[in-house]
């Protein structure tokens, strides 16, 4: 289980950073905040909430917040059933309730069994793998189905693929699934490296590929996988994050208005 939240950051040397591993890059970028002040300029209600939180702890890249809110934001004042893998301390969910208000339905699955203890009346938190199918299943089961899911839990490859893979057929038309962290894929001791085969990134410009497949002229099987085309508005790629938006389309079309021409 990854722990670099209770790794002591190392003694400030003067020059250059020697990065050795994953941990050094995570460490090496996180910086103490002024919530209140953060909170005074926060640009987007997310990002207030977060910087005036202060019950259990959470934790997260700060250029996240922008990017939550712009996917986000219509479900707020929904009874949005939203899934996050990877509980941690707890803070996490008291964040996305007070975010999406009292009629959402907040889940949580982390497979430390100390996050069982977390009672808060107005979350639900599962413990187990994210790999588990059966446990995934039961898990929609019980919220009823699925709105938005975050994938913040073991952030190895396989497992952010597997449980895409069973989970977002099951997210609801009009979904969001939300892949963070995906920065993973570029870091040797977590299995990945610049365009290494098996990574999530690689697994998700291959899903760009799939988006367009009604449009590849190229005997491969790939053009004939309509499927994903079929069920995905779109793929955004930001700093560390993948998200995708379910919506289920018809074949692509186009057409003309106006009758005036120049040639
Ligand atoms: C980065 S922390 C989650 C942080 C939390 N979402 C937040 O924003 O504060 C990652 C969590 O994923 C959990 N985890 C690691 N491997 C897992 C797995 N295979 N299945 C489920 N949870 C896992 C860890 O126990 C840890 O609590």
């Amino acid at each position: 289980m990854m722990k670099f939240w209770r790794r002591a950051a190392p003694a400030s040397a003067p020059g250059p950073a020697v990065v050795r591993d994953w941990h050094d890059i995570v460490i090496s970028r996180q910086v103490p905040v002024d919530g209140q002040a953060e909170a005074a300029r926060a640009t987007n209600p997310l990002a207030a909430i977060f910087y005036e939180h202060s019950d259990r702890l959470a934790h997260k890249w700060q250029h996240y917040l922008e990017i939550y809110d712009q996917h986000l934001a219509r479900y707020r004042g929904t009874p949005v059933r939203f899934l996050e893998l990877g509980v941690f301390q707890g803070g996490s969910l008291q964040v996305w309730r007070r975010y999406f208000g009292d009629r959402a339905r907040i889940h949580g699955l982390d497979i430390n069994p100390a996050c069982a203890s977390i009672d808060d009346l107005d979350l639900r938190v599962h413990v187990g793998d994210q790999t588990d199918k059966a446990l995934l299943d039961r898990v929609v089961s019980e919220m009823g189905g699925l709105d938005v899911v975050i994938d913040d839990a073991s952030h190895s490859s396989p497992h952010q693929i597997a449980t895409f893979e069973h989970l977002y057929p099951r997210l609801a038309e009009n979904g969001i699934y939300i892949v963070e962290d995906v920065h993973a894929s570029y870091w040797p001791d977590l299995g990945g490296g610049l365009r290494r085969p098996g990574t999530f990134m690689e697994y998700a410009k291959g899903l760009l590929d799939r988006l367009h497949a009604d449009y590849i002229v190229e005997d491969d099987p790939l053009a004939q996988d309509t499927a994903f085309a079929a069920m995905t508005q779109g793929i955004s790629f930001h700093d560390g994050i993948v998200v995708f938006e379910k919506r289920r389309k018809t074949r692509a079309t186009h057409c003309t208005v106006g009758r005036r021409t120049i040639f």
